[in-house]
């Protein structure tokens, strides 16, 4: 083991699915989680207000007892918890790639990459979230296998998460999707995903909206969100496209630079109870840096 005292490791919020990438297309966004990892003599959790985030523990651990045959002592820290729990922000895989980034960090980063991200995939269970997170942007992956693409996303494009007060767990999420689908839906998926990427390179509004429809989850999921009626209504005639934010209950809701503000001023107009932030993609991912 090689001697890292203290590291700072920082991992963006994620959105997953856009629409028709269910179960492997994500995005990286910019708003952050901070965490720090320092050897010591036991075991230590500070800052962290939720049972959910001892996920980071957990990974930490298993990765360094399976690749490094050790159980490493360590007190994890979080500093900034700028992702919303459950609330389909990717919070969970913002766990899993800092518990696994920084056990690789303090095994020398010996851990080869595609293996890293398999782990990570079998940790979340899908791998829409944990890559972007991991590598920024926008990516896709083969199915459930470590094999990513990164796709170029147009810089006049804004992120909207508009977050509901409430959370809904990504189990129960799931639970309500169909087992089996009618050749119909899935043609209608595929034919929009093969799209996307160009789409979102191009930021051309338009195409966006038709290629962003889905039939997989989106029609199964949005019972879980009360204020999706009303957003929707109200955006109809925009130049923007309103999805789930991963298993929600966060709606995503793209535009561009131009159209944004008077938008989101119509949005605020409806007076739900909503927390909103316009973002941008996230370049970077899960940054890592010796302190
Ligand atoms: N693809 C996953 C789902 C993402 O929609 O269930 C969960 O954030």
């Amino acid at each position: 083991m090689s001697k890292i005292k203290k590291i700072r490791i920082t991992t963006p919020a994620t959105t997953a699915n856009l629409g028709p990438g269910f179960d492997f297309l994500g995005l990286a966004l910019t708003q952050y989680n901070v965490f720090e990892f320092e050897e010591s003599e036991r075991d230590e959790e500070i800052g962290f207000d939720c049972v959910g985030n001892n996920m980071v523990k957990k990974c930490f651990k298993k990765i360094a007892r399976k690749y490094g045959h050790s159980d490493i002592k360590v007190k994890i820290s979080m500093i900034e918890n700028g992702i919303p729990v459950a609330r389909g922000l990717g919070s969970s895989a913002s766990a899993i790639v800092a518990g696994c980034v920084a056990a690789n960090y303090f095994l020398g980063n010996t851990i080869n990459d595609a293996d890293l991200i398999d782990e990570m995939i079998k940790f979340e269970g899908h791998p829409d979230n944990v890559l972007p997170c991991y590598k920024g942007g926008m990516v896709s992956t083969i199915s459930n296998t470590s094999d990513y693409f990164k796709h170029n996303v147009n810089k006049d494009l804004v992120f909207n998460v508009l977050i509901p007060s409430y959370k809904v767990r990504t189990e129960d999420a799931r639970r309500v999707l169909p087992k089996e689908y009618a050749l119909s839906d899935v043609t209608f998926n595929a034919s929009r995903a093969m799209l996307l990427s160009k789409a979102f390179e191009t930021g051309d509004i338009g195409l966006i909206k038709k290629v962003t429809e889905d039939k997989i989850h989106e029609p199964y999921r949005k019972q879980f969100i009360r204020e999706w009626d009303d957003v929707e209504n109200a955006i109809k005639d925009c130049d923007a496209k309103l999805n789930i934010s991963g298993s929600g209950p966060t709606m995503l809701l793209i535009s561009n630079n131009n159209s944004n503000e008077s938008i989101i001023n119509r949005i605020k107009g409806l007076n739900l109870q909503l927390e909103i932030h316009s973002l941008k993609v996230s370049d970077v991912g899960c940054v890592v840096k010796e302190i």
